[in-house]
C-alpha cells in the first residue's frame, strides 16, 4: 500500500516543483540525456523535374527588384513552417533572368553556391568578381558583402546552401542590407581572388583570416580533374574535400563541402555521422539508401542525409557525381563528430 501513496505524493511533489520552475532530473532523465541522436526529419528527395517548373514560374511571379533573393528553398515537411531542409542546413535553387541583379547584403549565416546552369552569372563577394561556370563552388563567408548578377542572355539557375537554421537555433543571426543603388558594388574585377587561384601556391605576404577560406571561387574544372584521378576512399567513393588553402581545413567553420564520384554498380559502404548532409546530383544517375528510404536520382535532384542515418550510394549506367554540403566543420569545432561505417 505504500507504493501508490508514494507515487501520488511524488506526483504532487513534481507539480509543486514545476510551479516553482524547478524540474526534477529523475523523471525526465532519458529525455534530457538521450542515448543517441534522433533526427526529427526523415531522408527526403526533391526531384529536379518537379522543382524546375516552379523556378521558371517564379520569374513571372516576382521581380528581382522587389525581393531580396529569387530562391525556392527545399523545405522538409517535418519542420512545418520553419522553412529548413535539415535541422541545421538550408538548400535552395536561385533563378535569375538576363540583367537581373540580386542586391548586395551580408549576414552571419555562411552560404555557398554551386553552379548548375549558371554560365554567365557573376557573384560579387567582398569586392571580388567571381564568375560562375559549370560546377564552380562560390563561398560567401559570414558577414561578407555579396550580390549576384546575370550578365548572360539566358535564364540562370544555381544551387544554394546556407546554415541559417543552425545559427537561428542559437539566436546569433545578424543581417544587413546593402544599398541597391550602389553601382560601384558591381564595378569590380577579380581582385585578391587571384592570390588564391593557384593550387599549392601561397603568396608570401598575402593576408587572410584563417577562420574562413580566403579563396571564394573553386573552379569546377579543377574539381572534375581531381575526381578523375583521386583514389577511392574508405567507403569506396572517390571523395574530395573543398579546403581553406591557408589551413587545409574546411572552407568555413560552419559549412564543409565535398565532391564525390561514384562507380557504376559499386555501392559505397554504409556510413552514418552526427552531422547533416545535403546532396546535389551534379551528373549521372543512381540510387541511395538512406535510413529506411531508397531514392532513385538523376541530374540536379537534391536529397538529404539527416544526421545519424545510415547511407549508401551507387551510380547506375556509368559514373555519377555528387556535391555534398555538410555542417561537419561546426561539429568538429564542438568535438561532436562521430562517424561509423559498416
Ligand atoms: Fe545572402
Amino acid at each position: 500500500m505504500t507504493e501508490p501513496a508514494r507515487a501520488i505524493q511524488g506526483t504532487s511533489f513534481v507539480s509543486e516543483l514545476e510551479q516553482r520552475h524547478l524540474h526534477p532530473l529523475w523523471d525526465r532523465y532519458q529525455r534530457i540525456t538521450p542515448i543517441k541522436p534522433q533526427a526529427a526529419d526523415t531522408p527526403f528527395i526533391w526531384h529536379w523535374r518537379e522543382v524546375e517548373p516552379y523556378l521558371h514560374r517564379s520569374v513571372g511571379e516576382v521581380s528581382i527588384n522587389d525581393i531580396e533573393r529569387r530562391a525556392l528553398i527545399m523545405a522538409h515537411p517535418a519542420f512545418g513552417q520553419e522553412t529548413t531542409t535539415t535541422s541545421t542546413l538550408l538548400a535552395a535553387f536561385t533563378v535569375l533572368d538576363p540583367g537581373d541583379r540580386a542586391r548586395p547584403h551580408r549576414h552571419t549565416g555562411a552560404a555557398i553556391r554551386f553552379a548548375t546552369r549558371a554560365e554567365g552569372a557573376v557573384t560579387i563577394v567582398n569586392g571580388r568578381r567571381c564568375e560562375m561556370k559549370t560546377g564552380d563552388l562560390i563561398l560567401t563567408p559570414p558577414m561578407g558583402w555579396h550580390g549576384h548578377i546575370n550578365e548572360s542572355d539566358h535564364r540562370i539557375i544555381w544551387f544554394d546552401a546556407a546554415n541559417m537554421p543552425l545559427i537561428r537555433a542559437v539566436d546569433a543571426h545578424f543581417f544587413e542590407p546593402g544599398d541597391p543603388r550602389n553601382n560601384a558594388f558591381w564595378q569590380v574585377d577579380e581582385g585578391e581572388e587571384s592570390l588564391w587561384s593557384e593550387a599549392g601556391l601561397i603568396a608570401q605576404g598575402a593576408t587572410h583570416n584563417a577562420m574562413n577560406s580566403p579563396k571564394y571561387r573553386y573552379c569546377g574544372e579543377a574539381t572534375r580533374r581531381l575526381l578523375a584521378c583521386a583514389p577511392p576512399g574508405p567507403d569506396g567513393a572517390r571523395t574530395i574535400r573543398y579546403v581553406n588553402p591557408a589551413t587545409g581545413g574546411a572552407v568555413m567553420p560552419t559549412l564543409d563541402c565535398y565532391a564525390a564520384r561514384l562507380n557504376r554498380d559499386a555501392p559505397t559502404r554504409m556510413k552514418r555521422a552526427t552531422y547533416n548532409v545535403v546532396c546535389l546530383v551534379v551528373a549521372g544517375e543512381g540510387r541511395s539508401t538512406i535510413g529506411e528510404k531508397t531514392f532513385e536520382w538523376s541530374q540536379h535532384d537534391v536529397f538529404t542525409i539527416p544526421h545519424w542515418n545510415w547511407a549508401r550510394h551507387e551510380a547506375k549506367a556509368g559514373e555519377a557525381d555528387l556535391f555534398m554540403v555538410t555542417d561537419k566543420s561546426a561539429f568538429e569545432r564542438l568535438d561532436l563528430v562521430r562517424e561509423e561505417m559498416q
